[in-house]
C-alpha cells in the first residue's frame, strides 16, 4: 500500500539517495555534460536536506519509494526508486503534486522534462499532461545557472 506524507528531516538521506540515482536514469545522455558534472551524489544529498520542507514522500511498506517537490505552480521533482517503477507509485505522487498546485491557488500546473526522457514524457502524457513546446530550463547550481533544453508540460487542474 502507498502512503503519502510530508517529508521529515530524517528522510533527507533516503530522498537524496533516490534522487541521485533516479536523476541519472532519466537524464544521462540527455542533458549537457556540464550539468552531469555538478550533479554529484553529494549534491543531491545536500539539496534534499535543503528542500525537505517542500517534499512529500510516498512510502511502500514503511520504506520511502519516491517523492515529489512542488513550488508554487511548478511540479519541480517527481522521482521514484527503480524498484518501484511501473507499480503505480508515481501516479499517486503526481496526483498529489497536482493537488498541491491547485491548493496553491492555480488553475494549471507546469513542469520541465528533458527532451530525451521518453519514459517520463510517456508517463506525464498518459496522465493528461500536454507538451507545450521547447524551452531552456535554467538549472541552478550555487550562484550560477546552466541552460538545459527541455519541454514544458502543462496540465489544467
Ligand atoms: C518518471 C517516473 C517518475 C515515472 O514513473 P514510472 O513508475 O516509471 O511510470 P509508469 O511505469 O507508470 O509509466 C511509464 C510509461 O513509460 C513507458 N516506458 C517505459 N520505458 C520507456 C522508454 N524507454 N521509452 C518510452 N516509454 C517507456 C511505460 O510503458 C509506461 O507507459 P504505458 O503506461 O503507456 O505503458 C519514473 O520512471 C522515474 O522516477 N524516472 C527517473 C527519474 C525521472 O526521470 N523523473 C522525472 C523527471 S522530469
Amino acid at each position: 500500500m502507498v502512503e503519502l506524507r510530508a517529508a521529515r528531516d530524517t528522510d533527507a538521506d533516503a530522498v537524496g539517495t533516490i534522487w541521485a540515482s533516479a536523476w541519472r536514469d532519466g537524464h544521462l545522455g540527455h542533458v549537457p555534460e556540464e550539468l552531469v558534472a555538478v550533479r554529484t551524489h553529494a549534491s543531491f544529498l545536500d539539496r534534499a536536506a535543503q528542500r525537505i520542507t517542500d517534499t512529500t514522500v510516498a512510502e511502500v511498506d514503511g520504506v520511502v519509494a519516491g517523492f515529489i517537490m512542488v513550488a508554487d505552480d511548478e511540479v519541480e521533482q517527481v522521482f521514484v526508486d527503480a524498484g518501484h517503477r511501473g507499480s503505480g507509485v508515481a501516479a499517486v505522487l503526481l496526483a498529489e503534486a497536482e493537488r498541491q498546485v491547485a491548493g496553491n491557488g492555480h488553475a494549471s500546473a507546469w513542469l520541465a522534462v528533458v527532451e530525451g526522457n521518453a519514459r517520463a514524457r510517456r508517463f506525464y502524457e498518459r496522465l493528461g499532461w500536454h507538451d507545450e513546446g521547447a524551452f531552456q530550463y535554467a538549472a541552478r547550481h550555487g550562484d550560477t545557472t546552466i541552460p538545459v533544453p527541455c519541454r514544458r508540460y502543462v496540465k489544467k487542474l
